[in-house]
């Protein structure tokens, strides 16, 4: 019976009342693409309310600042246009009974000079992670980018909590803060790509300093209970993370520290692949940190309906993030409900404009009653 499923339970997410566990995970859609980076009405609006029978839908990555870009065609949330133009999305999200946060994001070294009129990008340090930058011009090779000076730190972290409170203006139910994927905060975690020799470099503590600063930015201006945000322990080679002896020991540490806040949510990703073989890796993510966060627990990658359904009824998470199906199952709730198969999703169609592959797939079910 599908009252049963775990999944389809409602939660009370520190006060914020969500239908379901079933989350729609951040994706980056490259659908901003006019010259102010703003959700595009007709696209954005609709895209995200055909999905509103999620429990809570977290938005593509949304870059802080002009500096913080790194993709063609994402939107930001650091201009009046893009707080007027998210505003709209979220009227129609709410006017359908979703629940919607958006992620906050800073790109750090995988920008390009193309972004910025041929400055270096920003990061802990001037290491190049020698992957791929999506540009106006298509894929380029990273650059070595310039290392932060202090005074680029406490910008970007005004620039988060500038961010944090538009996304209040613009009626967001919350915020995610993009602390992984080997973005911004992930090269400051992460001894391979964070070489400093000052508060932020070397220890633990200095390497995770820049997160709870900006933790403790945001917290000035919205509520911290509306405050989630994302992490992914055992990323290797994507993005040029590599896994080194201080790396469990380095998600340890921010995982425990989380406990003192009282934070919407702790989002979490099993490794992106094979890991089993990769020394310092923890292959199972949700199970070794479970007992280690008391507040709420989301976890992504990889899941469908049966493996949703157990990670909640083994007790080690709370919530499931669904990326890639929610990109072609607009209506994954219903479809878990009734057992409907899901749809398969269109790689070609992921960064592409327009609607094609965007706000095009088929709701299969009956429409849930609200
Ligand atoms: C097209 C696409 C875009 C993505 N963009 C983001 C993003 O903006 N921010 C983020 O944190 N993760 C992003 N991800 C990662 C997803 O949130 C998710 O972690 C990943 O797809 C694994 O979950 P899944 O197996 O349910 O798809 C993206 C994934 C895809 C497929």
């Amino acid at each position: 019976m599908s009252s049963e499923q775990n999944l389809l339970k409602p939660y009370n997410l520190n006060g914020l009342s969500l239908l379901n566990r079933v989350v729609m995970a951040p994706m980056t859609r490259s659908r901003a693409d006019n010259p102010e980076n703003k959700p595009t009405e007709g696209l954005h609006d609709v895209y995200y309310t055909q999905r509103a029978s999620a429990g809570l839908i977290i938005t593509e990555g949304s870059q802080v600042s002009k500096q913080a870009v790194g993709y063609v065609n994402t939107p930001g949330i650091y201009s009046k246009e893009q707080v007027e133009a998210w505003k709209l999305v979220n009227k129609k999200v709410h006017n359908n009974n979703g629940k919607i946060f958006i992620q906050l994001w800073h790109v750090g070294r995988m920008s390009h000079p193309d972004f910025h009129n041929g400055e270096l990008p920003l990061s802990s340090s001037a290491i190049n992670p020698e992957a791929q930058s999506y540009t106006p011009e298509g894929f380029k090779d990273t650059v070595t980018p310039k290392e932060m000076t202090i005074e680029d730190i406490e910008r970007t972290i005004q620039d988060f909590k500038k961010a944090a409170k538009n996304s209040m203006e613009a009626d967001f139910d919350g915020i995610e803060i993009h602390s992984s994927n080997g973005y911004l905060f992930h090269q400051f975690f992460n001894g391979t790509s964070n070489k400093r020799k000052d508060q932020y470099g070397g220890s633990i503590e200095n390497r995770a300093r820049i997160l709870f600063e900006t933790i403790d930015a945001i917290k000035e201006v919205m509520p911290e209970q509306k405050i989630g945000l994302r992490l992914n322990p055992s990323l290797h080679g994507i993005f040029g993370m590599t896994l080194d002896k201080e790396t469990i020991p380095t998600f340890d540490y921010i995982i425990k520290k989380l406990n003192d806040y009282d934070l919407a949510y702790l989002h979490l990703s099993e490794p992106f692949n094979d890991v089993s073989n990769i020394p310092h890796a923890v292959t199972e993510i949700a199970k070794r940190y479970r007992p280690i966060y008391h507040g709420t627990l989301m976890i992504n990658a990889g899941f469908d309906k049966e493996s949703g359904n157990k990670v909640i009824r083994d007790g080690q998470a709370d919530l499931v993030a669904f990326g890639k199906p929610y990109i072609s199952n607009p209506d994954l709730v219903e479809r878990f409900a009734e057992n409907i198969p899901l749809s398969d999703w269109d790689t070609a169609t992921f960064y592409t404009q327009g609607k094609e592959g965007y706000i095009d797939y088929e709701a299969k079910a009956r429409k849930q009653e609200a």
